[in-house]
């Protein structure tokens, strides 16, 4: 359906794993944010907090440091190459990484994050930005140094951390169809 520019930005939102080193300027970062906070959230309770990391520095840390959780974890061997490189494997050397926090105890905030990390991909593909979910970050829930370094209170757990910034590759909508998902239309 062409013309529709929110189904085009779903059609054409793809993770981005290769990014330009261009940073992101403030006032994009929190255009992101203030779509982000647009989300809906169970009871409006808007569990999210974010902590925003433009420090290189502070990125290739915590990607050692999932690097290091997942070595000790133990993963597929796919994975292999990934967890003993040097380089920023886990967040891409994107220039932006957002951790969306949210309270241990609220059962809804997995939800209400998950929304939230589409609605800031959607807004970031309408900026002209790439971005991608890293699962993987959530390994560091069971880093307690880096739940210090990050200033993550002890009532509150990484949801989603999410990487943003240009993308240095072409990445074309996928076609997929719903057909073959539909159990039953009554
Ligand atoms: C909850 C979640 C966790 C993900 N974790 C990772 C991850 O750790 N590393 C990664 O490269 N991609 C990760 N992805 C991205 C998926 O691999 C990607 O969405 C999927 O392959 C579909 O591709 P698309 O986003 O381009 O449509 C994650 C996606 C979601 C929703």
């Amino acid at each position: 359906m062409p013309g529709n520019p929110v189904l085009d930005a779903i059609r054409e939102r793809r993770s981005i794993r290769k990014y330009q080193a261009k940073p992101i300027p403030k006032e994009v970062i929190d255009q992101l944010l203030s779509a982000a906070v647009m989300s809906p959230s169970a009871m409006h309770k808007e569990p999210w907090r974010f902590i925003v990391i433009t420090d290189r520095k502070m990125i290739n840390e915590l990607s050692d440091r999932v690097k290091k959780r997942a070595g000790i974890i133990g993963h597929a061997p796919r994975f292999a190459e990934r967890f003993t490189s040097r380089e920023d494997t886990i967040f891409y050397g994107a220039p932006l990484l957002i951790i969306v926090i949210a309270p241990k105890e609220n059962e809804w905030a997995h939800i209400d994050c998950g929304i939230l990390a589409q609605t800031m991909f959607l807004a970031a593909h309408s900026l002209g930005l790439g971005s991608c979910y890293i699962g993987f970050g959530r390994m560091l829930n069971s880093d307690a140094e880096a739940l210090k370094l990050l200033g993550i209170p002890s009532d509150m757990e990484i949801v989603a951390p999410l990487i943003f910034g240009y993308s240095s590759e072409e990445k074309p909508a996928q076609k997929r169809s719903f057909e073959d998902k539909i159990l039953k239309r009554i």
